[in-house]
């Protein structure tokens, strides 16, 4: 999506992946910074080390305590580059939400379904975009239960419960990683919550496009969106910090169909 971005502007930028072991983050970001790369995207499970890693952090990444973006930034007159660390994956949530399932986040009742990173990120911006009640499951119930706490400290106003809810919700997210795998069964225990109690679904994977919960979400007759839509705003956001450029939607968005799903 970043290649077609940079193509359909006109930029002689590259956008290339790198796999990196944690122990050598430090130096490959210090290599990026002396090669005056413009900046570079961090996923698993690099996102909370670089929080360590960069020279200074934007209020996205406090505010979400995770980095997926770095930009190097000019400081000073003698050319140095800063490395700036940003967080662009919680406002690609709401973004995604509103835009594929026609969500507003003030005053939803929501079921979150995970407590790994992808999960916290996403409970964290679910409770700052005004939820009313948010519901956090996970296969290890200590990691929802410390979740919550931290929602309950920070934004007291939501009421956050580590269980199933008993009653209608309007949305349930998946932000586990139960679904990557052919095969892999849906992460909602339907003896629990069924889905018509739901208006709509999201799952966070966009491949495979259609995962076991979004065929029980549309079978129930629930809105339903695959996690494509994250993706793409995650990426446009960075690519607006790199370039100062507006991002050409439409372009990553076809890059990314074609790319992932070949059509
Ligand atoms: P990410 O950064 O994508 O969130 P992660 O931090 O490893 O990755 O989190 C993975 C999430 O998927 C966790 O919520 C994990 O549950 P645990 O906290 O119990 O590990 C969840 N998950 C992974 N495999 C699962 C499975 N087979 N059944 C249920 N949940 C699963």
């Amino acid at each position: 999506m970043h290649n077609a971005a940079f193509a359909a502007l006109g930029l002689n930028w590259r956008y290339l992946a790198f796999e990196v072991r944690p122990n050598n983050l430090a130096a490959a970001i210090a290599g990026a910074r002396a090669m005056q790369f413009a900046g570079l995207n961090l996923t698993v499970p690099h996102k909370l080390l670089a929080l360590e890693l960069v020279d200074v952090l934007d209020e996205s990444a406090k505010t979400w305590g995770a980095v997926n973006t770095i930009h190097f930034k000019p400081a000073g007159a003698g050319g140095e580059l800063r490395a700036v660390g940003y967080n662009t994956d919680a406002d690609a949530i709401a973004s995604a939400l509103r835009e594929d399932l026609g969500l507003e986040l003030g005053g939803a009742k929501v079921l979150l379904l995970g407590a790994g990173g992808a999960g916290r990120t996403a409970a964290l911006r679910l409770a700052a975009g005004g939820v009313e009640e948010l519901f956090l499951v996970n296969r290890t119930r200590s990691k929802a239960d410390e979740i919550a706490s931290e929602i309950k400290k920070r934004f007291p106003a939501v009421r956050t419960v580590a269980a199933y809810p008993q009653t209608a919700v309007d949305l349930v997210v998946n932000a586990t990683s139960l679904g990557l795998k052919p095969g892999d069964p849906s992460p909602l225990d339907q003896k629990q919550f069924l889905l018509h109690q739901s208006r709509a679904v999201y799952d966070m994977i966009y491949n495979p496009a259609e995962t076991a919960l979004l065929q029980s979400a549309k079978a129930a007759g629930c809105r339903a969106a695959n996690g494509l839509g994250m993706l793409l705003h995650q990426g446009a956001k960075a690519f607006e910090i790199w370039t100062g450029q507006t991002a050409p939607l439409d372009v990553m968005r076809r890059a990314l169909e074609q790319n992932i799903y070949g059509h």
